[in-house]
């Protein structure tokens, strides 16, 4: 069974709605997976997703309350095949945590599955509006979609 991290700054916005939302779709298409996410930082840790991440899921069908805020360690490498960065500084950040090119080659840019080797960052929709929310999650929907296809075919 394939093991996928979703990484982002704070572990409350947008990584926990990329949970939810393979979450989701692997169930849609019988696919075992086990799916988790993580923060570069600690500065949230034990919380619950923001409450616009909880919300805009919800409205998508999606529960993410249960989920509570880690950060990434160094453990994460042994444990996933996939470590998906939902932006360049969370990229850069856990690349430099890896030890081996093996940890390093887990670790992708989740918006290359959508738009290939253009290296782009979900936005942190922390300080935005509700419509932050909304951009995040259709990217991350269509990025999710692409995801599944890949585990499918692999
Ligand atoms: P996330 O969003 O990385 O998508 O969870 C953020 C959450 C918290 C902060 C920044 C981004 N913060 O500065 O506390």
């Amino acid at each position: 069974m394939k093991k996928v991290l979703m990484v982002c700054l704070g572990n409350i916005c947008r990584s926990p709605l990329a949970q939810g939302i393979l979450e989701k779709k692997a169930q849609e298409h019988r696919l075992k997976l086990i799916v988790d996410s993580a923060g570069t930082t600690a500065y949230h840790v034990n919380e619950r997703p923001d409450h616009r991440s909880v919300a805009k899921a919800k409205e998508y069908g999606i529960d993410i309350n249960q989920q509570r805020a880690r950060q990434f360690v160094e453990e994460d490498f042994l444990y996933f095949d996939i470590i998906y960065a939902m932006d360049r500084n969370n990229y850069r950040d856990i690349v430099l945590l890896s030890r081996t090119d093996d940890e390093k080659n887990k670790v992708r840019l989740i918006l290359n599955h959508i738009y290939h080797g253009e290296d782009l960052s979900v936005p942190d929709p922390y300080y935005g509006g509700d419509h932050g929310f909304e951009n995040v999650y259709q990217m991350l929907n269509q990025a999710c979609d692409e995801i599944i296809k890949e585990l499918k075919n692999g």
